[in-house]
């Protein structure tokens, strides 16, 4: 933060301190690369950061129907919003009805348009529907979800069923891309069986895939990963950018950006010891291994703070909507990564504190029932240290 002098002239003895009151932030909490990283790395964190907040215009592809121009938009500071997904699904009874087909264009809002399109993709008016909201997730420390041995979330997903308390399990996915992901990864279009770890239902196996999917489905932005267009109610199928709009260096770049982004600097506050005994980590996992041959050295061979197993559960809160393997209620643990910087929690930002987060976990139908019971029991300062504990991630 640049501090600048606030008056011209010299303060005279009433006046307070300009800067009494105020914390003065040292460092840039968030949007740093990794600690130590080689030159080149460095280039491609700065090259790949300027693409994930540059906003893009007709001009350069935007259009037919998007939701919104920059990645930045929605996770401004790498972190929640302010943008977000509407999604919506047709009911019957007050289940999700076999016929979608009044939605055919898909079960996302996709409010404006440009390059050429006149028709915005909103929800129908008069139709029994139910529209949620997805919320972003952060952004920070993907590489170290990126990173973590495929070996350690199968064991983790078969420790959960031997013991019983909790039952998650992996999505698994297909590479439906027209691009390999072979610089981190040795995935080809149409490989399945995947283990999915990117999305609020795990639907996306790796960042890159995940970057070329947001570019298109999120901002209209086509790459030779997904080359179309997706369709929309002018029927258009490019914009006034002709062909393709971005290159896919431009998707790799992107995806190195959010793989070299650190895991913002945490404060050592007590209460893990909380977190595990009320079961939190059953499913928060404080951490997992990485693989030996990742990529980014730094990311390697090591123990990947991120609290979570990656694994789908039950949480009782149903959006109508399957994510290949993933059921309705069904969400992948959230990565307890930069909590501090989030204003609201859960995928639909339904929960403002912490704690309301925690009691929705209780849900009907959830697997986290028995762990809100063990947090409801903790004394009131047990409780307070387990909160500051987990707002301080
Ligand atoms: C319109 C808002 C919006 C825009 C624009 C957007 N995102 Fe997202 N992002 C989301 C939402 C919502 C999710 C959760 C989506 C889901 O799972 O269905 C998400 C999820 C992600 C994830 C998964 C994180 C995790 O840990 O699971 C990554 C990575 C990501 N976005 C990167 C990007 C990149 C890169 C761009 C730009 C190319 C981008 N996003 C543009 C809203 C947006
Ligand atoms: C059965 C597995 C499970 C257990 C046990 C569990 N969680 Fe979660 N947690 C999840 C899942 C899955 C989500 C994502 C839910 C969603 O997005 O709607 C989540 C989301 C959260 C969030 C919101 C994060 C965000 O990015 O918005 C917080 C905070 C959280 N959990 C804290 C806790 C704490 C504290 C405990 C222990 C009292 C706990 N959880 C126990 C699975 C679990």
């Amino acid at each position: 933060m640049l501090l600048l002098p606030l008056l011209a002239c010299p303060p005279t003895p009433e006046a307070k301190d300009p800067l009494e009151g105020l914390t003065l932030v040292k460092e840039d909490p968030s949007d740093n690369p990794l600690p130590g990283l080689s030159e080149v790395w460095t280039e491609r964190f700065v090259a790949g950061d300027a693409h994930f907040e540059s906003l893009f215009r007709e001009s350069q592809g935007l259009g037919p129907a998007f939701i919104r121009g920059s990645c930045n938009s929605c996770h401004a500071d790498d972190a929640r919003g302010p943008g977000l997904v509407r999604k919506m699904v047709v009911l019957e009874g007050g289940e999700p009805a076999e016929d979608q087909s009044i939605l055919p264009f898909g079960h996302t809002e996709r409010p404006y348009v440009a390059g050429g399109a006149t028709q915005p993709i909103l929800p129908p008016t008069t139709e029994e529907l139910l529209i949620t909201q997805r919320q972003p997730p952060a952004v920070f420390g993907r590489g170290y979800l990126e990173a973590v041995d495929e070996a350690a979330i199968l064991e983790e997903e078969a420790a959960q069923a031997a013991a019983g308390r909790v039952s998650g399990r992996v999505n698994r996915v297909c590479w439906d891309f027209e691009q390999p992901s072979d610089k981190f990864h040795s995935f080809q279009p149409g490989d399945c069986g995947l283990i999915g770890r990117f999305g609020l239902k795990a639907r996306v196996a790796s960042l890159d895939g995940f970057a070329a999917d947001a570019y298109q489905g999120d901002m209209s932005i086509t790459s030779d990963y997904r080359p179309l267009e997706l369709p929309n109610p002018d029927g258009l199928t490019d914009d006034y950018y002709p062909g393709v709009d971005i290159d896919p260096e431009v998707v790799q770049l992107t995806a190195d950006y959010m793989r070299l982004l650190a895991i913002p600097r945490r404060a050592e506050n007590p209460g893990l010891e909380l977190f595990m005994e009320v079961g939190c980590a059953d499913c928060h996992s404080p951490s997992l291994p990485t693989r030996t041959d990742y990529p980014i050295e730094d990311l390697a061979g090591i123990e990947a703070p991120i609290f979570s197993d990656l694994l789908l559960h039950d949480m009782g809160s149903s959006d109508g909507l399957y994510d290949s393997a993933a059921a309705p209620s069904e969400w992948k643990t959230a990565p307890l990564i930069g909590l501090r910087f989030l204003k609201n929690y859960l995928h639909d930002g339904s929960a403002n504190t912490v704690e309301d987060a925690i009691i929705a976990h209780a849900l009907p139908g959830s697997e986290a029932q028995s762990a809100v019971e063990a947090f409801d029991a903790l004394s009131a300062s047990q409780r307070e240290e387990l909160l500051i504990f987990v707002n301080s991630l």
